[in-house]
Parts: structure tokens; C-alpha cells; sequence
């Protein structure tokens, strides 16, 4: 029987239909001058989605920002991001460039600032789209040529020398990842291929000063969906096994070394680090929100079961896993200040994870829960009654300041009002008040990522 409704099409949820320009926005509170850039964010935002077959994960993208500069909001912008089906549908003329094998697809999961430049980015094959100023598409890009296949939704920042790392797959190309580092002049720089069992779905990866770190999970690709026309070809798949691989930072695909682990699929690491252990072991210490299976039961969203935070230590010595977990919180979207990527860190935070009560989960959540590793306290951010969040970013008050030292920025969504701010908090005062918020004409539905993108 099929569905006449979705989850992901619901509440706030549910795409937004018009493209907004909004100047000298409204703010509650005084915005921090050392705010000087766009705070973006990407999620999907389906044109005309079939209910029945709504997969979350599939919806052209739409990008959201705001500019901030001396104290102001001069602006709100959303735009859908033009694949060639996204103009079609809005009746534009297409914008030619760089495909994968002719494919093209909206990127909805991820927006980063590389080089002055914007790029909307995808896992699975489709190449990242640049964006202007103004968020309008500029067109797809292959990073000038450098990138031979698709790229992923999250390339992992070395604070040490600005290069992007990740880890690629298209479902075209089964039996193979791909390790891509993209230097800070938006140009690859190196490429090396990663053999595996099958065709694992591979969302992201984790970086250490010294180390790559690889998923391959049992989420993997199903021709049997994909030849039938289900609208999300990936599935749960145990049999696969799971395995986490570690390889030299910018080294090559045959030196992995691969631990086996208990199955469970990650979407996002938090952090990772090198630590040498008192019995004098190199060990990558690994922290993770862990989901104990997706995509089995219920194919058209990740809801079975709500999300936890772990840390696995692999012991390079004896190629031992430990796995703990970081206590009960359920949490996803983590992030931290992105200068420690990859270094010892003291503070993660993630947003809240529950049920949505229809049969999704709701990754925007109520609270921001934040982790301090050198206690393991936890610190809230509570949005209020009927307020939800997604992902938060930090912003550093300063080049220099210390860790944490600065301002978390997010999307709230009141369904009092069916609008959304964006709030500022200052990580010094989590659970007090916001600093400022950013008052938008708008709703900004649930989606994924973003990040900071100083002018
Ligand atoms: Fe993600």
C-alpha cells in the first residue's frame, strides 16, 4: 500500500516554494561586529514531490544565508541550487558544465567557502554546483578540471595547511572509493582509489594530524531498488559487515589497514585524533554519532532507532577496536570548533535527536547539547516551546581566540509563527539567552549542513 504522505514533507519539513530576498533584516539583541561574512546552510527542498515515494535525501537542494557585517543583517537570500531538471522545472534555461557520465543532480548537503569561492555539495556521484555572492548558481563545476568523478557532502578541513580531504563513492562504480584532497586553491591534489567488498553508501570520513580514516558500511547499493525505480537505490544489508580503514593523511588506496567492527551505520564523525597510549601504542582515537541500523525496515528515511555518541580507539599496534559510548544524549549534526579538526579537542555539540511522533525521526531538535571531553559534562542550549534546530557552527571570536571561544550560529524554526530565526549564542553562556536573533520573513525547513564563510 503506498503512502499518500511523508514525514519529510511534513511540518517544517516541507519545502518552501518561494526564492526570498529580505535586506536590513530585524534583529533582537546586538550582533557581534566580529561577524563579518554569510552564515550558509543547504537542505533539500523537493519541486513537486510525490509523497508515496519522497526519499528525504533526494530533494534538490536549496541553499539559505545570511550576511552579517558591522552589526547588521543586510541580508536573507534562498535559491534553489540549478541542476539542469531544478531550471527545467522553473522554466530557466539550463547552465552547461562538467557532469558525471551526463548525470546531474541539485546538490542539497552541504555548502562550503573554499578560496574566496561557493560550491554546493553531494556524495554519490554528482559534481558540487558553484554558487556567486548571492547564492545564484554560477553552474557545475569539476573543480577546473581536477576532479574526475563526483565528490562528497563532507570534505574535512586540516586546519594545518586548508587542504579538504574526503572520501567519494558513485554507485556506478562499485568495488572502489575514492580519496580526494582538494588543496586550499579549490584545484585537486590527490587521488587514490580505496578497494572494497561492494558499493557502500559513504557519508563522511575523519581526519587526524596524521591520518585518514574510512567508512565502509553496511548501507550499500541495490540494483534490484535502483532497476526498479525505488526513489533511494541504498539498504541495510548486514551481511556486508562493517569496517573502519586508516591510512597515512594524503597517502595511498593500497595502504589502508582495516578494523572490523559491529555493525552499525555513521553518518557523521565528530572528531578524530592521534594519541599514543601509556603502553606507547599509536592509536586514532575516533568520535562518532552512531545509528545501530538504517535504511532496512524504512527506506524512505534514517528512523530506526535514534542516534548515540561513541568513541572507537584503533590501536595500530595490535589493530585492537575499543568502542564506547559517550553517554545516552540521542544527538546528531556534530560539529566543533574547526580548528581542532583532527586535533585533541575539548568541546563537541550536536542538536538534539527524538521522534517526530509520524514516523520520522527529527534530526532538528529541540536543544543543542554540547559535550565537554574532559569531563564529559553536558552543556543545553534550549530553544524554547515549539523552537527547533538544526546543525549549529561555531564562529571563532577572534584568528586566535581559545577553543570555543566565540559564537554558535543556527536556523531555529518556531512553529508558533511558522518562521524561523537565526540565533547566535555565545558558547561562554550556552544555556543563557541568545547574543542576538536574526528575525527572517521566512521559514527555513529542516535540512543538513552548512558553515560559516568569513568575507
Ligand atoms: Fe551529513
Amino acid at each position: 500500500m503506498s503512502s499518500t504522505t511523508s514525514p519529510y514533507l511534513e511540518g517544517n519539513f516541507a519545502p518552501v516554494h518561494e526564492e526570498v530576498t529580505a535586506e536590513d533584516l530585524e534583529v533582537t539583541g546586538s550582533l557581534p561586529e566580529e561577524l563579518d561574512g554569510r552564515y550558509l546552510r543547504i537542505g533539500p527542498n523537493p519541486i513537486a514531490p510525490d509523497p508515496a515515494t519522497y526519499h528525504w535525501f533526494m530533494g534538490s537542494g536549496m541553499v539559505h544565508g545570511v550576511r552579517l557585517r558591522d552589526g547588521r543583517a543586510e541580508w536573507y537570500r534562498n535559491r534553489w541550487v540549478r541542476s539542469a531538471d531544478v531550471a527545467a522545472r522553473l522554466g530557466e534555461p539550463s547552465v552547461e558544465g562538467p557532469s558525471t557520465k551526463g548525470a546531474t543532480f541539485s546538490p542539497n548537503t552541504n555548502v562550503i567557502g573554499v578560496d574566496g569561492r561557493t560550491f554546493a555539495i553531494v556524495e554519490g556521484g554528482p559534481k558540487p554546483f558553484e554558487l556567486d555572492e548571492r547564492l545564484d548558481t554560477v553552474g557545475p563545476c569539476d573543480f577546473d578540471g581536477t576532479l574526475p568523478n563526483g565528490y562528497s557532502a563532507h570534505p574535512k578541513v586540516d586546519p594545518a595547511t586548508g587542504a579538504l580531504h574526503s572520501v567519494n563513492y558513485y554507485w556506478a562504480r562499485p568495488g572502489v572509493l575514492e580519496y580526494t584532497v582538494v588543496g586550499p586553491d579549490a584545484l585537486v591534489v590527490h587521488h587514490t582509489e580505496i578497494a572494497v567488498p561492494g558499493s557502500p553508501m559513504v557519508h563522511d570520513m575523519a581526519i587526524t594530524e596524521s591520518h585518514a580514516v574510512v567508512f565502509d558500511l553496511p548501507v550499500v547499493f541495490s540494483l534490484e531498488d535502483a532497476t526498479s525505480g525505488a526513489s533511494f537505490p541504498y539498504a541495510w544489508d548486514a551481511a556486508y559487515g562493517a569496517r573502519l580503514g586508516v591510512l597515512p593523511l594524503g597517502g595511498d588506496g593500497d595502504e589502508v589497514r582495516w578494523f572490523e567492527i559491529d555493525p552499525c551505520y555513521v553518518f557523521h564523525a565528530m572528531n578524530a585524533h592521534d594519541v599514543t597510549g601509556a603502553d606507547g601504542h599509536e592509536r586514532v582515537v575516533l568520535d562518532l554519532v552512531r545509528h545501530d541500523r538504517v535504511f532496512d525496515q524504512h527506506r524512505l528515511g534514517p528512523d530506526e532507532g535514534l542516534p548515540t555518541l561513541w568513541r572507537y580507539e584503533l590501536d595500530l599496534v595490535t589493530g585492537g577496536v575499543s568502542a564506547t559510548q559517550l553517554g545516552a544524549t540521542t544527538q546528531e549534526f556534530p560539529r566543533v570548533d574547526e580548528r581542532r579538526v583532527g586535533r585533541p579537542y575539548r568541546y563537541g555539540w550536536a542538536t538534539s535527536v527524538a521522534p517526530t511522533g509520524t514516523g520520522g525521526v527529527d534530526f532538528d531538535g529541540a536543544e543543542l547539547v554540547c559535550t565537554d571531553h574532559s569531563t564529559g559534562a553536558e552543556e543545553r542550549h534550549v530553544f524554547g516551546s515549539g523552537r527547533a534546530a538544526g546543525e549549529a557552527v561555531l564562529v571563532p571570536r577572534h584568528a586566535d581566540a581559545d577553543e570555543g571561544d566565540g559564537y554558535l550560529l543556527t536556523f531555529v524554526y518556531d512553529a508558533a509563527t511558522g518562521r524561523s530565526d537565526l540565533e547566535v549564542l555565545a558558547m561562554a553562556d550556552l544555556s543563557g539567552d541568545p547574543v542576538a536573533v536574526v528575525h527572517l520573513p521566512v521559514r527555513v525547513p529542516f535540512g543538513f549542513h552548512g558553515n560559516w564563510v568569513p568575507s
